[in-house]
């Protein structure tokens, strides 16, 4: 099974299906990407039998294999002088390669570093979380954080092929599981109620990898994806409906200052609970849809803002809104819901407004 992602810059394919990931050499082939080398940059967390059995296939190339522990605190700009320099000193050249396997990080990293190494060679991305299967593998956003907050450098820099496989999916940790579930669940209140009354009746079994129901979850989030990415890939508009909840949620891990206690995923459930109850205090979402998306995520547990922050968090929260790219003044824009499937786009709010909502929100 395949999609075709058609923007201005690449046209590209996302492949699916279990063990797609070693066919990776007629995959390279059908796209006419025909590197002299191939540096594969892995998330040590992969685990090695899948590592080996894709070096296996890669034998004839000129390859370099690099492990790297990825994380947020190494999603910064020394990691991806680390990889120039590598690439440089292996005289990589633009028709050459890099693979990614690995999650949203290594992704992330990766691209950005193919993308202004000599201006831009080929670059492959394999997902190895749900969270970057769904989302941050498809639409060509790169980049790395830096002391302003996440995601502060980078460029739009779309993949030449993604290879998406569930395989990597078996030993990811359930916590890792709800991340991507996140953008999945995101995906559906900004566009498509029915796909979220489907996941809402079939969360567990998507948890749990039962194989058709997260082959249907995974493909229909890459479906939403894409579509936004193709009507808008500089996120002039549309796209920016997919940052529904993240104004919340990166604020929210920028505070914790990216720990372990609330991974990304998490930051966005509760980034996209704290933009719907906001939605419907602006007289937006109904009540009934807003009882909808709560019970939902209080089913997945992250639920719960006072569990990770305290009243004198709130300025802290604030001060990190108001560095979001959205933003072109003091006020603070947010991206809300008039009804599930119905963002609304450019709203701006005072600082006053949105601190006096999270002060609620922390305080009851
Ligand atoms: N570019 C985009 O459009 C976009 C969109 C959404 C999110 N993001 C970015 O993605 C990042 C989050 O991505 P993520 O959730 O994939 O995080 P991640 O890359 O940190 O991966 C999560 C954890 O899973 C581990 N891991 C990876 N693959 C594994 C496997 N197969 N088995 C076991 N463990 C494995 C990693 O080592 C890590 O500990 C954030 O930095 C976020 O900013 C980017």
């Amino acid at each position: 099974m395949k999609l075709l992602v058609k923007t201005k810059e690449k046209k590209y394919p996302i492949y699916f299906g279990a063990n797609s990931y070693l066919k990776i050499k007629k995959i390279l082939n059908e796209n006419n990407i025909k590197p002299k080398k191939t540096m594969v940059i892995y998330d040590k967390k992969v685990p090695k039998k899948i590592i080996s059995k894709f070096k296996a296939k890669l034998i004839n190339n000129e390859n370099i294999f690099i492990g790297i522990k990825f994380n947020e605190k190494i999603k910064n700009l020394n990691t991806v002088k680390k990889i120039l320099d590598t690439l440089g000193k292996n005289n990589f050249n633009r028709n050459d390669c890099v693979i990614s396997i690995g999650g949203g990080i290594a992704g992330d990293i990766c691209s950005f570093a193919s993308s202004v190494y000599k201006r831009g060679l080929k670059f492959v991305n394999i997902p190895s979380t749900l969270l970057s299967q769904v989302d941050s593998s498809i639409g060509g956003k790169t980049g790395v954080n830096n002391f302003l907050g996440k995601n502060m450098i980078g460029t739009f820099y779309q993949p030449n092929v993604v290879i998406n496989d569930t395989i990597f999916l078996k030993s990811l940790p359930k916590r890792e599981m709800i991340c991507g579930y996140a953008e999945i669940l995101k995906h559906s209140l900004i566009s498509n109620k029915n796909f979220f009354i489907f996941l809402k009746n079939n969360f567990k079994d998507i948890l749990n990898l039962k194989p058709q129901i997260i082959k249907k979850a995974i493909f229909n989030s890459c479906k939403i994806k894409k579509g936004i990415v193709e009507k808008d890939e500089k996120e002039r508009n549309l796209r920016k409906t997919l940052n529904y909840g993240h104004t919340f949620a990166h604020a929210f891990e920028s505070t914790l200052g990216y720990t372990n206690k609330l991974n990304h995923g998490e930051a966005v459930l509760l980034g996209i609970l704290a933009a719907s109850k906001f939605s419907n205090e602006e007289n937006l979402l109904s009540k009934n849809e807003l009882e909808l998306i709560e019970k939902h995520i209080s089913e997945l547990k992250y639920n719960n803002l006072k569990f990770y922050f305290k009243k004198r968090n709130v300025d802290t929260i604030l001060k990190f809104m108001k560095r979001d790219k959205k933003n072109n003044s003091k006020d603070i824009n947010l991206i809300l819901l008039q009804k599930i499937a119905k963002p609304v786009l450019n709203n701006t709010y005072s600082q006053f407004k949105i601190k006096k909502f999270i002060s609620s929100l922390i305080n009851n």
